[in-house]
């Protein structure tokens, strides 16, 4: 069955949201790029090809239930923080704000009792708790550490360790 407008155009900007999203990561990879930070830099540029996985992910539906693909503009990201603290609060921000708008899409699935959609957005409703969690976790050890200590530089050497891998293929 075809997907109903109305879903067509909450995935279309969900398929943009998540593009910003790894728009905004490249943007805190370069920054951390610069700053010395390479562990930083890895981890964001893995979090920028993740999301870059679910914005096709999305569009691969929108395609599979014969639906037209809309690509809008994507909005200018910021291009610098003011610590390696304040860049991971935005990045725990950030994933609650994209959690608000899958359960919203989640919701217009139910409303128009599109069950395929609403159990392809369980996977997205899952990995929201992965994504909250991750960045909240840095977060927890740079309040401990400080960002001048030696514990920051161990840090940056744990996250430069992350690789990517496609989850969005698994079930
Ligand atoms: Fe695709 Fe970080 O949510």
């Amino acid at each position: 069955m075809k997907i109903s407008k109305k879903i067509e155009e909450v995935l279309n900007k969900q398929v943009n949201a998540e593009l910003w999203s790894a728009y905004m990561y490249l943007s805190m990879s370069a920054w951390a790029e610069n700053k010395g930070f390479k562990g930083f830099a890895n981890w964001m540029r893995v979090q920028f090809h993740e999301e870059t996985s679910h914005a096709l992910k999305i569009l691969d539906f929108i395609l599979t239930r014969s639906g037209e693909v809309k690509l809008e503009p994507i909005a200018a990201v910021k291009t610098s923080w003011d610590s390696l603290l304040s860049m991971m609060e935005e990045t725990y921000e950030h994933e609650c704000k994209v959690t608000s708008l899958i359960n919203q899409c989640y919701e217009v699935a139910l409303a128009e009792k599109d069950y395929a959609t609403a159990t392809m957005l369980q996977w997205f409703i899952e990995e929201q708790i992965e994504e909250e969690a991750n960045a909240l976790e840095i977060i927890d050890v740079l309040k401990i550490t400080g960002e001048k200590s030696g514990g920051v530089f161990y840090l940056d050497k744990k996250l430069g360790h992350r690789t990517f891998s496609d989850d969005t293929k698994k079930e």
